[in-house]
């Protein structure tokens, strides 16, 4: 069995937890959701320049009492700063904000069209300077991952997306791990929209589990890395236990029949 602190290899060789925290909105509660989280075994801090809290992840590593280098910090240039080309000066932002030597992985927040070639070229550069351990993509689908695939020299390492039992991206999902690229969902449980589902409630008295873990559960169980975000204690820690149980392939069949295609961000629409 897994645990919260297991690793997928990247097709670097890095490692990286199958399970993270997300920080989007979390404001001033920052600091204590992610030192609350290190604490409960979670080693994957996934934030962005666009979140407005890197100092706080920053300080929170610093102050959690685990090294630097057994935490997995993610974080990604924002659109305007591709727009304009400003792309390295965006990481050399976020790593003053972060207060760190390092990212471990530096992801393309969104592709921002006529830019994708650009922006990966940034990146492949702060790979070979070892600035960033790692570098992906966000909010790609699989025409974007082509187009890489096709002008890179780096291929991602990662493609983070939405992904929920209401937006499961299976065909993405899978393309991904075809490609050896390791799918990564934000809003893994949907912003809590499919916590009230019948499915998820009638697996969740079965398991003796919560909704919110059936679903992390199910994205673990399918190769996928969640970020669930919060900033209350006792769920941060009920997210985190999701390792103790298995659902059956049944099961997971049913889960991704929930599918309604609940689509918060539509990555050909980028205009934000
Ligand atoms: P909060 O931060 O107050 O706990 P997602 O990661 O899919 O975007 O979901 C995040 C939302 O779900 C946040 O509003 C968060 O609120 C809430 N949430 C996180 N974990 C749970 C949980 N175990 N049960 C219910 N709601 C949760």
């Amino acid at each position: 069995m897994q645990t919260i602190s297991s690793t997928v290899t990247l097709n670097n060789g890095v490692k990286m937890p199958v399970f993270g925290l997300g920080v989007f909105e979390s404001g001033e509660s920052t600091v204590p959701a992610v030192q609350c989280a290190i604490q409960n075994g979670y080693r994957l801090i996934d934030t962005a320049a666009f979140y407005l809290n890197e100092k706080e992840v920053g300080e929170a590593v610093r102050t959690c009492g685990v090294p630097r280098e057994e935490i997995f910090v993610t974080t990604k240039v924002w659109n305007d700063m591709q727009r304009e080309s400003r792309q390295r000066e965006a990481f050399e932002k976020s790593l003053r904000e972060l207060d760190m030597e390092y990212v471990d992985l530096y992801l393309v927040h969104w592709p921002i069209p006529g830019k994708i070639h650009e922006t990966w070229k940034v990146l492949e550069t702060l790979y070979e300077e070892k600035l960033v351990r790692a570098i992906g993509v966000s909010n790609f689908l699989e025409h974007h991952l082509e187009e890489l695939s096709v002008k890179g020299n780096v291929a991602p390492a990662v493609n983070q997306f939405e992904s929920h039992p209401y937006l499961n991206r299976k065909e993405l999902r899978n393309y991904c791990l075809s490609q050896n690229i390791v799918p990564e969902a934000w809003s893994p449980l949907g912003r809590g929209a499919a916590l009230e589902e019948p499915l998820l409630k009638e697996l969740a008295e079965k398991y003796g589990k919560t909704p919110a873990q059936i679903i992390l559960r199910y994205h673990v169980q399918n190769g996928v890395v969640p970020i669930p975000k919060s900033v209350r204690e006792e769920r941060i820690r009920q997210n985190a236990e999701v390792f103790d149980f298995a659902l059956e392939g049944e099961e997971l069949s049913r889960l991704e029949g929930l599918d309604r295609g609940d689509m918060h961000g539509d990555p050909d629409r980028v205009d934000w």
